[in-house]
């Protein structure tokens, strides 16, 4: 069968939402459309997450839902970082899945459709020496807040991580190729880019580091906002600190995890960081940027964190004072150093300490939402809200913010944050002809 229309479902990193937007332009070129809401799609796209134990085994439950009732099933693509590590396994835990392709080899699909069609089953986990990224299509239409991935994989082997072996080494992509990018994306409707990365301020080509790159993209019309993420500390340089502080359009809003609050987990965790090393470029980047919402992820139960070391990962959320942050039990994940270490965390213990954590969290971040209240700043509208007549967009700190408009999505509204909940804020549109 010749598929007509698709369907793809991207779980995980923004980077995977990425590549499922590429992804989807790919197929679009080769005629192929996308499946309307509730007809079944002829190709379903599986863009999986391998970072944490339960998102695998969700994706091969997924797959196997894709069965119809009258015994029928799609195409089924396994694409992702469950694909890159199961490779041809995949196909032998799963007889429904027809072609297995890697984060790396997407751009390879239709061909890999047409061996599916002569009744092949490709698996494609290649790291071409070719960029991906010169085989795909240019971007034509853009969300109001558009992604867009600089640099792929990591060399920085934390421990417990699998990036390196789902992603392949650290790869920057050049200069002008992002630029060329970013201008099509605010030519087809982008206010905000978000520059996407695993290590995204180690991104550099030709001499020239993120800060210069944030700086030029600042110059594109149209555009009216940067994001970037995630960070790792170690690449925390003066000159992206010192942006903070200098390029507007630069949103105060920084994803910097330091995964936990004791030196010794963190050493064991191969962080480059420590926590002092970790607060004082907090430190710098609040002195160049005051109000800048810093948020980060953690990681509770890594193997033998004792108590105490989890008491010190409290700490540093109240030193750090985070915006918003990301927790998450420990899991260990076949083929990384951290899964074959001593002194696995009981889960019941994760469960206990991913609770206080959250709940910690949960307190900063309302209290950051709180010290918000009442200040007058710009909205991004991005989608309409529950109710008619409302809509959700973002603050410059990345909180959600419900306002009473029918402004469409890539506007920028001149909002005062009225109210503060846990996780999101009301504004209302500020009247600007008071005279
Ligand atoms: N177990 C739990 N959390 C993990 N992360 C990465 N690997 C693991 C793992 N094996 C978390 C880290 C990282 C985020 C993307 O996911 O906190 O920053
Ligand atoms: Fe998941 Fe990490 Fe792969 Fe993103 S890069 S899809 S978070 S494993």
């Amino acid at each position: 069968m010749t598929p007509k229309t698709f369907k793809i479902k991207s779980f995980g990193c923004q980077m995977n939402v990425y590549d499922g937007e590429r992804i989807a332009e790919l197929l679009a070129d080769r005629g192929l459309t996308p499946a309307v809401s509730g007809e079944e799609a002829d190709l379903v796209v599986l863009n999986t997450c391998h970072i944490r134990e339960k998102a695998a085994e969700k994706a091969y439950s997924d797959v196997g839902r894709l069965r119809r009732e009258d015994g029928t099933k799609p195409i089924v693509a396994l694409a992702g970082c469950v694909a890159q590590a199961e490779g041809a396994e995949a196909k032998s835990r799963s007889p429904m899945i027809d072609m297995v392709v890697g984060p790396q080899a997407y751009h390879r699909l239709p061909e890999m459709l047409e061996q599916v069609s002569r009744g092949g089953r490709p698996v494609d986990t290649d790291m071409p020496a070719i960029s991906k990224f010169d085989a795909l299509p240019a971007r034509r239409r853009a969300n109001p807040s558009a992604f867009l991935t600089i640099q792929e994989g990591c060399d920085k082997f934390c421990t417990y991580c699998v990036v390196p072996y789902t992603r392949g080494a650290e790869i920057s992509r050049p200069f002008g190729d992002i630029l060329a990018e970013a201008r099509s994306l605010a030519a087809g409707g982008a206010r905000e880019i978000v520059l996407l990365g695993q290590n995204v301020n180690a991104w550099e080509h030709e001499g020239r580091g993120l800060a210069e790159l944030i700086r030029e993209i600042a110059k594109i019309d149209g555009l009216e906002r940067i994001r970037y993420t995630t960070s790792h500390p170690a690449d925390m340089n003066d000159a992206l600190i010192a942006a903070h502080g200098e390029v507007e359009k630069l949103m105060p809003y920084l994803h910097l995890p330091v995964q936990s609050g004791s030196n010794r987990v963190l050493k064991a965790m191969n962080r480059s960081h420590t926590t002092e090393s970790y607060l004082r470029t907090i430190e710098k980047v609040r002195a160049a940027r005051p109000d800048i919402a810093i948020s980060g992820d953690f990681i509770v139960g890594f193997p033998g964190e004792t108590d105490e070391e989890f008491e010190a990962t409290l700490k540093i959320v109240d030193d750090v004072r985070y915006a918003s942050a990301y927790s998450f039990k420990y899991s260990a994940r076949p083929g990384t150093p951290a899964a074959v270490m001593e002194d696995q965390i009981p889960r019941e213990v994760m469960d206990e300490r991913l609770a206080r954590l959250q709940a910690r969290i949960a307190d900063h971040q309302l209290a950051f939402n709180r010290s918000t209240a009442g200040l007058d700043t710009q909205v991004l509208i991005e989608r309409p809200g529950r109710r008619t007549g409302q809509m959700i967009g973002r603050s410059p700190w990345l909180q959600s913010v419900h306002v009473d408009t029918d402004a469409a999505p890539g506007t920028l509204l001149d909002v005062t944050l009225t109210a503060a909940g846990p996780n999101s804020m009301t504004g209302a549109i500020r009247q600007r002809d008071a005279a």
